[in-house]
């Protein structure tokens, strides 16, 4: 027998090791759609003569004898021509591409419902003192650009958002009604309520959303009618809105959908395009990053979420927020946050203010009873409340917050009968909302928890009350004004600043569909993204250039496209740094989670100043350039006198010294880069631009395996204005930094591995039949595992780091060759030393490929889908059946950087031998 896997050494309490996958499980993670590829045609070769049209291509592939059929088409010239293929058979991928006019071939991505980060559905318009969205326009001075009557008005704007799309235009904030003439005077559903993902979308000319709300919100967000009794108010409540709904109502939706509408919004000549949606990437290549680029390199805006990722740590940005010149858009908190105020009779206190957006349900005077009366125990109510506890329901229950979740304290509570508790928070936390699942009870503050306590020690005679009307107040967010915790750090594999600035998205009030109650507060990079888009309108209509659109019968012209290209660069250079903490002195948030900082839209609108470029992007020590030029022209009309600063943003420590996992929170070290200027102020006449050289030095003193990424803003003063640059750089090699796991910290075994579907790693040669078992996958991010009963392998991996290929191919069983990663001692292959390293990828012998997988995002620690797989069926990747013989597996990765063409650019393993028999 061999022994089974079992855990050997943890990397961390929070690191459970995980099971080893069965192959349906590993298929279930994938988050690509099987034999599913996006074909973008090569439009010179479609122009050319020999080949004319789109159907000349579908011949090729049908007289190479390719089974498929055609789902999405594209005819965009300039933005994306090509088609989505469905194959029948995973083999035939490798075909596709020596198709002539075949230019690229993407596979179709699931696009997966975001992780919701919080709801609060309000129920009573009536309510006052919410968070409304008043703070939000006063945190980005939105509401200095609306006192000079700048609304967005005649800018459309095409909405697509996640995983509750749609809008619901029969609100009376949204203009109550769909069509020309109304807010919402257009729009399309892509996909019908039933879709899933899975089956066959139904579209429609109605993107009405009534099943969940996620679209409502977001339009809300751009453009609900001001001067209503919630206190919301759109950013831009004078532009249209026009809703390209691509989710339905339950599951996920695909790319090859995705972009379908971003070419459609693009088509029906929408100035914003935003996007609050994304899957985690790392990289600008997916197919809906590629167009969502094109059509930003035309002059559109286009905002796209940056992710709630936050938790994962640095490197794991969002697809088609990556996209190179789209807006990647990151998550401020709110300023304030909703609570209501319970009442107390008996004895003299105030009010005390508990944190909920709509009063608990729960009317009359209630006794208070506490669960404990020692107010420094913080397991409070974690294990059964004892057998003397008196029948709760009468009671409001205190509690003290701590040691184990919410709900468990309130299911001990509940299985005593008690209906209503107040949870008090320790000294340390924060005081912000929490979750308690179903249960009526909130938060309250540590010293009202206190004072209650000792009222019920002393046996006082005290009740309280929750008024369900009237109540309401918002109190300051301790945490508003900062970078939302949820809010997803890049920067991108290859070094772009995403995301790429931040705005208000963290405990959001707005519109909700009339079904689900009309309002409701939100939080996400969902709800910052839609924000940027009306400041985005704001600033269209406030340059004067939608009005000449108009007046052009709505064809665009050049100066409006100009514009448009420009809005990054205006809101970048015009932001407001965030701080890391309140706590005075505390530096700037690294630009890898802030981007250039919160958006101020009246000094966007109000420059008088034009610095460029509005970021620079160090790159790695491979690529890094000292000397970068900044030019300032003056648009105003006297001569200004600039003063030049450096204002570092930290340096993060992004990975493990020493062990090559991301840090989960990236740790600031205390070494900043070094910028120097070539003056040290610059002055200019009205009209003229001047320049002025910044040369940076990256950060001395820090760890390169660590991959410090470094940041900071280059501030350019005027007596009237500050505007800035922002820049970041990683002061490490990213060719040198580790991309395959080779510990064996996630599964207990060695990685990477061959694993058989009993859970046993192979390590010693074993005979294959390959029979028997229907595995018709090419499962891209799937082990490489080949196994159960001998019938099939699958191989395992985990990328530490993203990388732009990952390539398997069969090799002799005694190839000579040495793999960065050897072998474990037990396999009889020793490898092999080359004199020279100056191998390239071509020369290795190989026998065949046997697949590949591009743009791979890095894996996380989820124990879930935090691996990738390769399911090997004894085929060649052209689905040709391999010969009878003795065979290994060779795994390359290519590093960040690298050349594609040269071994030594590559990680590379070589896995146990295995004999392919007939049965
Ligand atoms: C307790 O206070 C209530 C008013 O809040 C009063 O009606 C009641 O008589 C008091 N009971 C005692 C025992 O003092
Ligand atoms: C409030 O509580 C009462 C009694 O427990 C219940 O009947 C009612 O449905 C609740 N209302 C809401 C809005 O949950
Ligand atoms: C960094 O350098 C690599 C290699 O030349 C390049 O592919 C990448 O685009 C660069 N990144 C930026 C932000 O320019
Ligand atoms: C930076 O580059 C400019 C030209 O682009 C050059 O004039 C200047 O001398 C350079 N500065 C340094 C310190 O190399
Ligand atoms: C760190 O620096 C050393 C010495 O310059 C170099 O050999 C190594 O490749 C660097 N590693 C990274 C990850 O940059
Ligand atoms: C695998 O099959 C080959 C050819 O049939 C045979 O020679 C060899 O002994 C087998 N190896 C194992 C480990 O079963
Ligand atoms: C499939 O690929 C293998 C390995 O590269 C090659 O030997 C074989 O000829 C190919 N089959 C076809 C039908 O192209």
């Amino acid at each position: 027998m061999k022994p089974a896997i079992f855990a050997l050494t943890l990397f961390s309490s929070a690191f459970a090791v995980a099971p080893i996958p069965t192959a349906q499980q590993a298929k279930d993670a994938s988050n690509y759609v099987p034999n599913a590829y996006i074909v973008e045609f090569s439009e010179e070769a479609l122009s050319r003569r020999s080949l004319i049209s789109r159907h000349e291509v579908y011949a090729a592939i049908s007289q190479k004898g390719i089974p498929f059929s055609i789902g999405e088409e594209y005819d965009t010239p300039g933005i994306f021509t090509g088609a989505a293929i469905w194959l029948s058979s995973p083999g035939d991928v490798a075909k596709l591409s020596e198709i002539p006019g075949v230019q690229a071939i993407r596979p179709v991505v699931k696009v997966p419902a975001p992780k919701p980060v919080g709801l609060t559905v309000v129920k009573n318009p009536m309510t006052t003192g919410l968070p409304d969205s008043y703070s939000t326009h006063v945190m980005t001075g939105v509401d200095k650009v609306h006192a000079r009557g700048i609304f967005g008005s005649d800018i459309n704007i095409g909405m697509y958002a996640h995983l509750r799309p749609g809008i619901d235009y029969n609100h009376p904030l949204l203009g109550g009604g769909f069509g020309p003439g109304y807010k919402v005077p257009g729009g399309y559903d892509l996909v019908g309520d039933a879709f899933n993902g899975q089956n066959a979308p139904e579209p429609d000319n109605d993107p009405l959303d009534e099943c969940n709300g996620h679209g409502t919100h977001v339009a809300g967000i751009i453009g609900a009618s001001p001067d209503n009794d919630m206190g919301i108010n759109g950013v831009a409540s004078n532009a249209s809105l026009f809703s390209y709904r691509i989710f339905g109502c339950i599951g996920y939706t695909t790319d090859d959908i995705i972009t379908t509408a971003l070419i459609q919004g693009y088509n029906e000549k929408m100035d914003i395009l935003t996007l609050s949606l994304g899957g985690p990437s790392g990289w600008t290549e997916g197919t809906a990053s590629v167009v969502a680029s094109r059509i930003a390199a035309q002059g559109r805006v286009v905002t796209a979420a940056a992710g709630n990722d936050g938790q994962e740590g640095a490197w794991y940005t969002s697809d088609p927020g990556g996209g190179i010149g789209v807006i990647s858009v990151a998550s401020v908190d709110n300023i304030v946050s909703s609570v209501q105020n319970a009442s107390v009779q008996g004895v003299d206190h105030d009010p005390i203010p508990y944190f909920m957006a709509l009063p608990l349900n729960a009317t009359g005077d209630w006794p208070i009873y506490a669960t404990s009366t020692d107010i420094s125990q913080v397991n409070d109510a974690c294990n059964p409340l004892p057998d003397d506890t008196p029948d709760l329901s009468g009671f409001v229950v205190i509690v003290h917050r701590g040691t184990c979740e919410f709900t468990q304290k309130l299911s001990m509570i509940a299985e005593k009968g008690g209906k209503v508790a107040l949870i008090y928070n320790s000294d340390t936390a924060a005081f912000s909302p929490i979750a308690v699942g179903n249960f009526p009870a909130a938060l309250i503050s540590a010293a009202d928890g206190k004072f209650l306590v000792e009222q019920f020690v002393a046996k006082a005679n005290i009740t309280i009350s929750f008024p369900q009307t009237g109540a309401a107040a918002t109190i300051p967010n301790p945490d508003g004004g900062l970078i939302s915790a949820f809010s997803t750090i890049g920067p991108t594999f290859p070094m772009y600043l995403s995301p790429a600035l931040a705005a208000p998205g963290g405990n959001i009030l707005s519109t909700l569909p009339l079904k689900m109650g009309g309002y409701g507060v939100e939080s996400g990079t969902s709800m910052s993204t839609p924000f940027v888009a009306g400041a985005a309108a704001l600033i269209f209509e406030s340059l004067g250039t939608a009005a000449e659109v108009q007046s052009t019968g709505g064809t665009k012209n050049g100066e409006m496209a100009e514009v448009g290209r420009a809005v990054i660069r205006i809101l970048q250079t015009t932001a407001a740094s965030v701080a890391s903490t309140h706590t005075d002195g505390a530096p700037p948030r690294t630009v890898a989670q802030q981007g250039a900082g919160l958006i101020q839209v009246d000094r966007a609108i109000n420059m008088k100043t034009i610095v460029e470029p509005g970021q620079i992007a160090l790159n790695d020590t491979d690529h890094f350039k000292p000397n970068h030029t900044i030019s300032i022209t003056n648009m105003g009309s006297k001569v200004v006198t600039y003063q030049l600063q450096h204002i570092p943003a930290g340096t993060i420590s992004t990975v493990a010294p020493n062990f090559p996992f991301v840090e989960s929170v990236p740790i600031v070290v205390s070494a900043n880069a070094v910028v120097t200027f070539s003056r040290s102020s610059v002055t200019v006449y009205p009209g003229d631009t001047e320049q002025f050289h910044a040369i940076f030095t990256p950060p001395s003193g820090v760890d390169n395996k660590t991959l410090p990424v470094y940041s900071g803003f280059i501030s350019v003063t005027s007596p009237a204005e500050t505007l800035k640059v922002t820049y970041m750089g990683v002061a490490a090699s990213l060719k040198a930094t580790t991309i395959l796991d080779s510990t064996d910290e996630f599964f207990g075994i060695s990685l990477p591995a061959v694993i058989n579907a009993d859970g046993y790693p192979q390590e010693r040669p074993t005979n294959y039949t390959f029979v028997g078992r229907d595995f018709p996958y090419l499962l891209l991010r799937q082990v490489f595992l080949f196994l159960r009963h001998r019938l099939w392998l699958t191989s395992a991996h985990r990328l530490v780091f993203g990388t732009a290929l990952v390539r398997f191919d069969l090799v002799d069983k005694d190839i000579q060759f040495t793999p960065t990663i050897p072998l474990s001692k037990r396999d009889p292959y020793t490898g092999w030393w080359s004199q020279s390293t100056a191998r390239t990828f071509g020369k290795v012998k190989t026998i065949g490929p046997l697949g590949q997988v591009e743009y791979q995002a890095r894996s996380i620690d989820d124990p879930s889908n935090g691996y990738d797989s390769f399911a090997f069926q004894g085929t060649f990747a052209n689905g040709t059946r391999i010969d009878d013989g003795q065979y290994r597996p060779l795994l390359r990765a290519l590093k960040v950087g690298g050349d594609r063409s040269k071994e030594e650019d590559y990680e590379s393993w070589v896995g146990p031998q295995f004999g392919v028999v007939t049965p």
